[in-house]
């Protein structure tokens, strides 16, 4: 199987988890071992502690998955303590990613200085783009300024690559020059789609938020056109997540100029899904990486 580099990580082949469906591991411990990865990035980190959303907080549409989660998480103490005394990360023998997000811009910068501590750390993923915190969608992304502000100043801190995980609700060429600009090693194109759902017998909205966000194989085809469109217009790698479902859906995102893949949803419907992937792609592309179409 091919390699790729970003800057000074290697990664064995381009398959990854993507934040979130791989919660920090345990999901998917009994399934495959995740030294079969080319990484897997851990579910989004905040400073402090979130309970999330309150419930529904998942409703399935015949089209994919709506998701209010609100990015619950321990915090990022709690964590921090974790990997400082148990290592959890060596046995993994795989890039472990850490996806950081805040209530304000100071948030991902103070966050992305600790990151470089942690034993077993390869790069951290900004998630500028989670749909379900703020009123009306993601917001840290929806101004340049700010992408530029938040990503160049978390490199400053941070001894680790920084990628940029950004939303398809702005515009993704746009913000992907500015996180290049300001120095991001790469780009995860994209979080999830602003989606909605009302139940029209109790003529209310699904989720106490109003919006979700929407992904599932039913998003591959915009996801696509987003990865192809990206990849030509900036010089860092950008790593696609949207819909993939199956190793055919893989070697078309490397096609379209993907450099790393991130599998998310569709591993909560056959958990197995990234290793057969990589199956795949190591039958169909062999040692070469695949040319990008122009
Ligand atoms: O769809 C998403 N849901 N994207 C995120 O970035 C976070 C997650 C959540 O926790 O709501």
């Amino acid at each position: 199987m091919f390699e790729t580099k970003i800057g000074q990580i290697v990664f064995r082949n381009p398959v990854m988890t993507a934040s979130g469906t791989f919660g920090m591991g345990d999901p998917f411990r009994d399934f495959y071992d995740y030294s079969q990865l080319g990484g897997v990035v851990l579910k989004t980190l905040t400073p402090r502690p979130r309970k999330g959303n309150p419930p529904p907080r998942l409703y399935e549409t015949p089209a994919g998955l709506l998701n209010s989660i609100g990015l619950e998480n321990e915090g990022f103490d709690v964590f921090e303590r974790e990997v400082l005394e148990k290592n959890p990360f060596a046995e993994w023998k795989t890039n472990v990613i850490v996806s950081l997000a805040g209530d304000e811009e100071g948030d991902f910068v103070q966050l992305a200085s600790r990151c470089g501590k942690l034993p077993g750390v390869s790069a951290i993923e900004l998630n500028l783009s989670c749909p379900n915190v703020h009123a009306g969608g993601a917001t840290f992304d929806s101004e340049q300024e700010a992408v530029y502000r938040i990503v160049s100043e978390a490199i400053e801190q941070s001894s680790l690559p920084v990628f940029v995980k950004l939303s398809p609700q702005h515009d993704l060429v746009r913000n992907a020059r500015v996180a290049e600009k300001a120095g991001a090693a790469a780009v995860t194109i994209s979080n999830t789609y602003l989606g909605m759902a009302i139940d029209i017998h109790r003529k209310s909205f699904v989720f106490a938020r109003k919006f979700a966000g929407f992904s599932g194989p039913a998003v591959k085809p915009m996801a696509l056109a987003h990865v192809y469109r990206v990849s030509r217009e900036v010089n860092i790698p950008v790593i696609a997540s949207g819909g993939i479902a199956s190793g055919e859906d893989a070697a078309e995102f490397l096609l379209a100029g993907a450099r790393l893949l991130q599998i998310g949803t569709m591993g909560f419907v056959k958990p197995t899904l990234a290793v057969e992937v990589v199956d795949f792609l190591e039958r169909f592309f062999g040692d070469v990486a695949p040319e990008p179409l122009s």
